[in-house]
């Protein structure tokens, strides 16, 4: 067979951060987090398959700047299930990146493309390992590599990494918008102000999009007002999807990215070719996020 035959496509979602409360911070440095996170049904491209020997190439409309080397996260991912699976287990594979989220944007798009490399890597090699297994080689890879794995509605608490998926949560018509810039995440927890905030409130009975909205209107995320103390740009970034009809609009992650729900899926599709005529140089994506199942 040839191996191209045997190559398979997995999505790498974007990673929406609805809402991210900081609660704490642990010794090592690293902080506590309460936030509930949801997954487009839009992200990077990972075509994996069998190989004569490793390669990993990057495409797509954000590739410049995106490292080939041993610095990537889907490379480190390749390595570490090689080294908890045995060479003898684990032969060449090519990879194949298509970078469609901008990079440092706070959608999780490295920990999303590891993620999925994980997930590829451990179905082609038939690897006798389960999630837990997958979510502690992924977790010294970066703290949102498990929830990634997962991509599925759920709640993170710990670092990201104690993970409580929703049994209940609808699909909702987003906006993703990035102002063009890209954020460092360990320079935005340092400018935090405050560290020690309420945990996230109980969600409502009713999850369809009013209830959603409701609930997010009582909650934050705690890395905004540091994020645009160094990115203003993102002020902007949520000034447009308001403009353009959001019903609310929010940082997610340490930023810049910026979701806007909308009620319909043809609001979020007409506000995007809306803020795309008036920001050509603006990454904006419509998309809708996964139902828990
Ligand atoms: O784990 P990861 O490499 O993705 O985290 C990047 C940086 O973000 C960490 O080095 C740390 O400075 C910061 N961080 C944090 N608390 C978290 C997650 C990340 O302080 N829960």
């Amino acid at each position: 067979m040839e191996p191209e035959a045997k190559s398979r496509t997995w999505l790498a979602p974007a990673k929406i951060n609805l809402a991210l409360h900081v609660t704490g911070r642990r010794a090592d440095g690293y902080h506590l987090l309460d936030s509930l996170a949801v997954f487009a049904r839009f992200g990077d491209r990972l075509q994996i398959g069998p190989a004569e020997r490793d390669a990993f190439s990057v495409s797509g409309p954000f590739a410049g700047g995106v490292p080939v080397s041993g610095d990537n996260l889907v490379v480190k991912a390749r390595e570490a299930l090689r080294r908890e699976a045995g060479a003898r287990q684990t032969p060449p594979v090519a990879i194949r990146l298509e970078k469609n989220l901008p990079i440092a944007s706070g959608v999780g798009g490295g920990s999303s493309d590891a993620a999925a490399a994980l997930n590829g890597l451990a179905r082609l090699w038939e690897l006798d390992i389960d999630e837990a297994g997958l979510a502690r080689i992924g977790l010294s890879l970066g703290a949102d590599l498990p929830m990634c794995l997962k991509a599925k509605p759920l709640i993170a608490r710990g670092i990201g990494d104690e993970l409580s998926p929703l049994t209940e949560f609808p699909a909702l018509a987003l906006v993703l918008v990035n102002p063009g810039v890209a954020v460092s995440t360990p320079e935005v927890f340092k400018a935090l102000s405050r560290r020690e905030n309420e945990a996230l409130p109980g969600l409502p009975r009713s999850l369809d999009f009013h209830g959603v909205r409701n609930w997010l209107e009582m909650t934050r995320n705690d890395l905004e007002d540091a994020a645009r103390s160094i990115q203003p740009g993102i002020g902007e970034a949520l000034k447009a999807l308001k403009k353009a009809g959001a019903a609310f609009a929010r940082m997610s992650g340490s930023g810049a990215t910026c979701f806007g729900l909308f009620e319909t899926g043809n609001f979020a599709k007409r506000a995007a070719i809306e803020i795309r005529a008036r920001h050509p140089g603006w990454f904006v994506a419509a998309t809708r996020s996964m139902e828990a199942d």
